[in-house]
């Protein structure tokens, strides 16, 4: 270990590798866990940039619709790329591991890291996949371990093959984190903001190079403070040890989520002495030394994996003995965040909430997406019929996976339908259509014209020439 980060440090510039001009040739690569979100957008994106793709997956449904060219995942522009590369014959889905992996020079191992009840994150499908590796290798494979694992998770990968197999000989092994945002995946495949590859072999940093090749050469444009300026950069390739590039993963998660909890906790603050919060964010975000990104005050952070990956870091930190104060700090304002919104809505409707209709709009993690794990709107849902209240949803694609999840709410397709009734309508998600939503009709429709706007989307003062009790969050 001591000699991997003496290599890395003494490298050149801040860790940015040297660019060497390397000649990009199609490379066969073999995605497991191809057919979830991170093996999909990974295996499409490769084939993309011209590599020949195997993904493989024990969900025979979701193969079987990847190869007739659907895409099981709401992603912008994940369909058309995925039938270009089918058409192409770059890339294939499969459900047969063996072949795949006997195929594969590169194998990215893509599978899921649920978090157990005891807060570890569940290793049964890496470790399996790993025993697989370990009896299917028969010539020399660069093993990426892509799915975000605690620190050592990837030794143990390495222990496991290096148990019927020589390393440096039949394997090396290679952490290659993903920063891709769901909605967004694509875009964040194709234009980095750095590439990290964290190995203590060369050859296996060669081919991995060879393999982003495409990307690392694209000169893109250089975004500041959210505007594209002139200059453009090459993305940086980030070459490190193992456990660094591990570590880098969940300090970027942790760290984007404790900007929104240091926001949300500022948010609490500007509406005890009325300041207003957006106008504190946009302020704080031009100085570039903080920016602007994830400093929008609202619900808290939710999704499937800042919060998983804040609990996999107290976890890893409690193993070791550490009190990670500001990780812990983090979680606990998050968690406060919807009780916040629910004091709010009690608030602004006389805080009786016992069979009264309350509307929420927008049900998902995040807007664009219909994934709602650890969505904040539905636990605030979950807080409301907790207190006896009754619900009425809209979003305009999660109802169906918000009614697998919460059946007890009503749901609509129809915004207008949802808000009939309603004492108070609250904005959960920032879907930009709910700006352009026709609020006079609303307000005809509602017991109550009132909004709590739980992601500041909306114009407070439009609402309020319309008859609107307005509400954002951290706003006088
Ligand atoms: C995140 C990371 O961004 C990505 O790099 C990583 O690979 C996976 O986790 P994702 O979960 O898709 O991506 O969502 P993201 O867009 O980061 O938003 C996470 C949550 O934070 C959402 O609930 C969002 O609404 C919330 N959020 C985000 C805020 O409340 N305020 C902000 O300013 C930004």
């Amino acid at each position: 270990m001591a000699s991997q980060m003496t290599s890395v440090r003494t490298r050149r510039g801040l860790g940015i590798a040297a660019r060497r001009s390397i000649a990009t040739r199609p490379m066969k690569v073999t995605v497991i866990g191809g057919a979830g979100y991170v093996g999909v957008v990974t295996s499409v994106g490769l084939a993309h940039i011209g590599h020949e793709v195997v993904a493989v997956d024990v969900d025979q449904g979701r193969v079987a619709l990847l190869q007739s060219g659907q895409s099981p995942i709401h992603e912008e522009g994940l369909q058309g790329l995925l039938r270009d590369c089918l058409g192409a014959g770059r890339i294939r889905f499969t459900t047969g591991l063996k072949d795949a992996v006997r195929q594969g020079e590169v194998i990215f191992i893509a599978v899921g890291t649920p978090t157990r009840d005891d807060g570890h994150a569940d290793l049964s499908q890496v470790i399996q996949v790993a025993e697989h590796l370990a009896e299917y290798i028969d010539r020399y494979k660069v093993v990426v371990v892509k799915s975000t694992v605690p620190v050592g998770a990837v030794e143990l990968v390495r222990s496991i093959l290096s148990r019927r197999l020589v390393e440096g000989e039949h394997f090396d092994v290679v952490s290659n984190p993903e920063f891709l945002r769901e909605g967004k995946g694509l875009v964040d495949f194709f234009h980095p903001d750095r590439i990290i590859i964290g190995t203590s072999s060369p050859r296996a940093r060669t081919a991995l190079r060879r393999l982003y090749a495409p990307i690392l050469a694209r000169r893109v444009k250089w975004h500041v403070l959210g505007a594209t300026v002139d200059r453009e950069r090459p993305v940086p390739l980030i070459e490190t040890d193992l456990t660094s590039a591990q570590m880098i993963k969940y300090a970027a998660n942790a760290f984007l989520a404790m900007r929104i909890s240091f926001i949300n906790e500022i948010a609490g603050l500007c509406e005890r002495v009325h300041a207003d919060v957006r106008e504190v964010s946009r302020g704080l975000g031009h100085d570039v030394r903080i920016g602007l990104a994830y400093l929008e005050a609202g619900l808290g952070f939710g999704g499937p994996c800042l919060e998983k990956d804040l609990r996999a870091l107290l976890r890893i930190a409690a193993e070791v003995q550490y009190e990670p104060r500001l990780l812990r700090a983090t979680l606990e304002r998050n968690e406060l965040q919807v009780r916040e919104a629910l004091n709010h809505i009690k608030q602004m409707t006389g805080y009786l909430l016992y069979k009264r209709i309350v509307a929420i709009f927008g049900l998902a993690f995040k807007s664009g997406t219909s994934d709602v794990r650890n969505s904040r709107a539905l636990r605030l849902i979950q807080e409301l019929l907790a207190e006896g209240a009754i619900v009425q949803a809209y979003d305009p694609i999660a109802v169906a996976a918000a009614k697998t999840a919460q059946p007890n709410a009503i749901y609509f397709d129809d915004p207008l339908k949802a808000a009939r009734n309603a004492e108070i309508l609250v904005i959960a998600t920032d879907w930009r259509e709910f700006r352009n939503l026709d609020f006079a009709a609303l307000r005809t429709r509602m017991a109550q014209p009132r909004i709590l706007d739980a992601r500041n989307l909306l114009d407070g003062r439009q609402l309020a020439a319309l008859g609107f009790q307005y509400k954002g969050i951290g706003t006088p």
